[in-house]
């Protein structure tokens, strides 16, 4: 259904007409139009491609509307820009389903609309393409930053690109650059580092390997520096945010701060735009009081004029909304006046195009910005190929879990492991005959993978194929060793594992007041029952863990791993040495969160961690 404000705004010929038409360059015989042909540069074929676009097709380009809320014909009936998929999957996530799915909306756009404009399919490919089913899972951000690893983090970017692409997504919602300040954040496990270097040099580097070196070859993804900016500075407590349970941190407010802004905040995404970054996304919190997404000054003059981004900006989901909750075409309007580009409506799509167009109207928002975003939306389009690559490369769909990418996975297992304490009982030394592998994290590939895997939240249990760190262990293990899954009923085990780890969960779900770990308990039925004891802990920050040391022999932060399981062993073992740092401050208790007072000495301080 096409509404009124748009019939209007066909009728009265509000739109591209206005615009001083540029001089049309003359296409090759085999194109009707200029814009189709790919030997013209890039700025030639946009211009000529806006001059045939009326204001409401324009407006649809500006959309970007997630696939569980478009009835069939809504690509090519509004000219969508973009669908996506928030953290869910579509049915059971297989490259098949993928494949279809994306493949028909790309049809409709490339086939059924008067321009044929591709959409970008985009998702959150945060740790791997967590949401296709058969997929590499890697360590999440936080482990990559304890391993700080470049290089690792570039491959990495390269091989969640080939997944992606494999099944027609170009575009993903990655990496975070936010600096935690507060680890109670639900969102800390997505950020590399506390440490704004790490931050920008990771950042840099995975966006080097997911959008490759030419944006046109098929396994190349669009990357999304995110969320700009102050997402991991808010205040505990300012957020007003609730979704499942209240939010603490998540959506809050920054304190204006411009020394935290130039100095720490504003660096990584400097660096992600020399890397080459083609999407910003702008943060659901305030600045100063003032929703991100409203905010001029940050999302126009400092991201475009001062750190020289020339991709486009999209929103968070609904994030413009937020700006003015009783008015949405109040809210739309001021969001794209401050500078996005594309808006991640991401529900209703009629209602958006409804809402630009009455504000185009009344001149709340001018047809030139309109234009100067979808302008900003087509270049990237056409800087990837899609006018003359809609579909995915078929042979890319080998690469989906390959056995290359399971090594890399296993690799960057490894590397991310942090060793906290150890009295000499790693590595596991050969003479460990009877070792017990237990704790709510020792066979649970839903809880190694985390949030963002398969689901927005995760879950429990298994989710994915993958391989556990108990079934890790029990590979690795030498012949006539005895790997148990549970303590036996009586006598003495050589070294018991328990692998003890939080729930998953996502964004402001996962706020917390107290970073406890309940599963800690499983040390107390181990006591007197194992000659070591190994703590291996699996989370997504550093949590409160102090009253255990003294019931376990060593300890390691492994994050939350993925798919790798045997990259767990590969370190226990010792056949891969522990190079992993602390990528955050670990507190002793709540009184060093969000920071410790001075000369109060954490548990363990960013950069630590033992080796051998
Ligand atoms: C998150 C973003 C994510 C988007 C799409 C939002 O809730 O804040 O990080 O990219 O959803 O799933
Ligand atoms: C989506 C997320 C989004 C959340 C917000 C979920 O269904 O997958 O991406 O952030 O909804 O409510």
């Amino acid at each position: 259904m096409i509404s009124a404000a748009i019939l209007v705004l066909a009728a009265t010929g509000c739109g591209s007409k206005d615009v001083a038409p540029s001089p049309t360059p003359s296409p090759s015989p085999s194109f009707e139009f200029p814009y189709q042909d790919p030997s013209l540069p890039i700025d030639q074929r946009v211009d000529d491609l806006l001059s045939h676009m009326a204001a409401e097709d324009k407006i649809g380009q500006m959309a970007q509307i997630e696939e569980g809320s478009l009835s069939p014909d809504d690509v090519s009936d509004l000219w969508l820009g973009s669908v996506l998929h928030g953290g869910g999957t579509v049915g059971t996530g297989t490259p098949d389903e993928w494949l279809s799915v994306t493949a028909e909306h790309q049809r409709e756009a490339v086939e059924d609309t008067r321009l044929g404009i591709p959409i970008i399919y985009g998702v959150d490919a945060v740790h791997g393409f967590g949401a296709l089913y058969g997929g590499t899972v890697f360590p999440h951000q936080i482990g990559l930053g304890a391993a700080n690893d470049p290089d690792l983090v570039e491959r990495i970017g390269r091989a969640t690109a080939e997944e992606a692409a494999a099944v027609g997504v170009r575009w993903t919602f990655s990496p975070v650059l936010a600096i935690p300040s507060d680890i109670r954040w639900g969102r800390t496990y997505e950020a590399y580092s506390q440490d704004p270097v790490i931050v920008a040099s990771l950042g840099a580097a995975y966006i080097r390997g997911i959008q490759g070196d030419d944006l046109t070859d098929p396994a190349s993804v669009i990357a999304t520096a995110k969320h700009f900016i102050g997402d991991g500075s808010t205040v505990y407590g300012s957020s007003t945010q609730f979704i499942v349970q209240q939010y603490l941190l998540d959506q809050g407010n920054t304190p204006a701060n411009p020394a935290l802004l130039r100095d720490v905040l504003l660096p990584p995404y400097q660096d992600a735009i020399d890397a080459g970054a083609r999407t910003v996304m702008v943060s659901f919190s305030s600045w100063d009081g003032v929703k991100i997404h409203g905010n001029q000054a940050l999302v126009t003059d400092t991201l475009r004029e001062d750190l020289g981004f020339t991709g486009f900006v999209v929103s968070d989901w609904a994030g413009c909304d937020h700006i003015n909750p009783d008015d949405f075409q109040d809210s739309i309007a001021r969001c794209v006046n401050a500078g996005v580009d594309m808006v991640m409506v991401p529900y209703d799509a009629e209602a958006f195009k409804e809402a630009l167009s009455l504000s185009l109207m009344g001149g709340d928002v001018s047809i030139d910005r309109i234009d100067e975003a979808v302008r900003r939306i087509l270049t990237v389009k056409f800087e990837m190929g899609l006018f003359e690559n809609p579909y995915p490369d078929p042979t890319l769909l080998d690469t989906i879990g390959s056995a290359e990418h399971r090594a890399l996975a296993r690799e960057a297992v490894a590397k991310s492991l942090v060793l906290l304490e150890n009295d000499g009982v790693l590595p596991l030394s050969d003479s460990a005959q009877t070792i017990a592998v237990v704790g709510n994290a020792a066979d649970d590939m839903g809880i190694q993978a985390g949030g963002w895997t398969m689901s927005w939240q995760g879950d429990s249990g298994p989710v994915i194929p993958g391989t556990t760190i108990l079934e890790g262990i029990t590979e690795r293990a030498e012949a006539g060793v005895t790997v148990l899954d549970e303590l036996p009923d009586s006598g003495m085990v050589d070294v018991c594992v328990a692998a003890v780890g939080e729930r998953p969960y996502a964004e402001g779900v996962g706020d917390s007041t107290d970073l406890a770990l309940p599963g800690l308990s499983v040390l107390d039925t181990l006591e007197g029952r194992c000659d070591s004891t190994v703590l291996v802990v699996v989370s997504g920050r550093p949590v409160i863990i102090t009253d255990a040391l003294g019931k376990a022999d060593a300890v390691v932060a492994a994050w939350l791993p993925g798919t790798a399981g045997e990259g767990v062993a590969d370190v226990l073992f010792g056949d891969v040495p522990f190079t992993g740092r602390l990528p955050m401050n670990w507190p002793r208790d709540l009184s060093q969160v969000p920071s410790a007072s001075s000369g109060d000495e954490y548990l363990y301080p960013i950069g630590y961690g033992l080796t051998y």
